[in-house]
């Protein structure tokens, strides 16, 4: 049993990670843990501090959590999902007192470097979740990663070098990792950065995700929900951060209802849900966010509501809309 992972996705934002260890202490992130040798050994040595361990790999994390529990930490945990989520969702800025990621995937093609997790943004994201004074540690074995790591760290106006150099080719105070072993193994130089983040405040373009009230549009119209879901063809709606994609629908056996899969991607939040259109005995459709799975209403939920509601009053001349909770996302309706 897995008693110690957490879902980066379904926790509280921000999450109040005091509570979530029973203590108040300092918390180390490490990004990406593979194996869990690291993470054990700095949770180890750091009794002082509530230790975070994040992957996306689930293997890695029932092997991480096997290690914890053998070893008989008490002052560490796990978060499953991406780093990008758990770092703007789910810490508040300054909760973290330092951040490490060992040999994040370097993502060697060209057309897949916007994947490479090291960016301007990320640095920045990192920056306000850290503490001021906090500590950020890279490594990487891959050559290319390592150029293009040191570009985006020589020119971050959010952290200052803890080394003489950028980065140093060998660290023999630190544990070393299964890809480092690997790399050392293979005769590749590893490149160890050291970062602190600055003292002075830092603008905060990352504003924690906010979950709205169970939104819904209450609608009149004619057409059956037979009929609706009839000239349903896929749809897909951008503006800004939010990409919104009608993929879908399911109609109800039991009640009258229809059901839209619709996929909802609002900055490092993706969240696959059901749309419910719902027909009342009067006649009236409420458009709402169906309750299956975890979905959190957000402002992207609220406006691919709205883009329903708008597509349906499209479908006939008599639709009209009643009454709706969707505030601003309403404009578009
Ligand atoms: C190359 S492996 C390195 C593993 C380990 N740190 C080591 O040095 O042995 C990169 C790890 O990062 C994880 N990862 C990649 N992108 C991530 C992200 N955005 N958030 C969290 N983990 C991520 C992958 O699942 C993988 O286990």
């Amino acid at each position: 049993m897995l008693s110690i992972l957490y879902n980066a996705a379904r926790l509280p934002w921000p999450t109040n990670w005091d509570e979530i260890y029973g203590r108040s202490a300092p918390l180390l992130l490490e990004i990406g843990f593979g194996g869990g040798h690291f993470l054990v050994d700095w949770a180890k040595r750091r009794p002082d501090a509530n230790l975070l361990g994040l992957e996306i790999s689930l293997p890695s994390l029932r092997r991480a959590d096997k290690k914890i529990r053998s070893a008989g930490l008490t002052n560490v945990r796990l978060a499953q999902g991406n780093a990008w989520l758990l770092l703007q969702a789910a810490c508040a800025p300054g909760s973290l007192s330092e951040i490490q990621i060992n040999f994040p995937d370097p993502w060697r093609k060209e057309r897949h470097y916007h994947r490479r997790l090291i960016s301007d943004k990320f640095l920045h994201l990192a920056a306000t979740r850290l503490v001021p004074g906090g500590l950020l540690d890279i490594a990487t074995d891959h050559a290319d990663y390592a150029q293009w790591i040191t570009e985006r760290l020589e020119r971050t106006p959010w952290f200052d070098n803890r080394q003489a150099a950028t980065f140093v080719t060998e660290d023999n105070e630190r544990l070393r990792t299964k890809y480092e072993l690997k790399a050392i193994d293979e005769g590749r130089v590893c490149h160890y950065y050291k970062f602190r983040r600055k003292m002075a405040p830092i603008p905060n373009p990352f504003p924690i995700l906010e979950e709205t009230p169970m939104p819904h549009v209450i609608m009149k119209s004619p057409l059956t929900l037979a009929e609706i879901g009839r000239q349903f063809t896929p749809q897909t709606h951008s503006s800004g951060e939010t990409h919104i994609n009608f993929l879908e629908t399911y109609q109800s056996f039991y009640d009258q209802k229809l059901l839209v899969e619709t996929y909802v991607k609002e900055g490092p939040l993706a969240q696959r849900v059901g749309l419910s259109i719902q027909q009342r005995q009067s006649g009236e459709l409420i458009v709402g966010l169906h309750e299956v799975g975890f979905p959190r209403p957000t402002r992207g939920i609220q406006r691919a509501i709205a883009q329903l509601a708008q597509w349906l009053k499209g479908l006939h001349p008599d639709t009209q809309i009643i009454t709706n909770n969707l505030g601003d996302a309403a404009e578009t309706m």
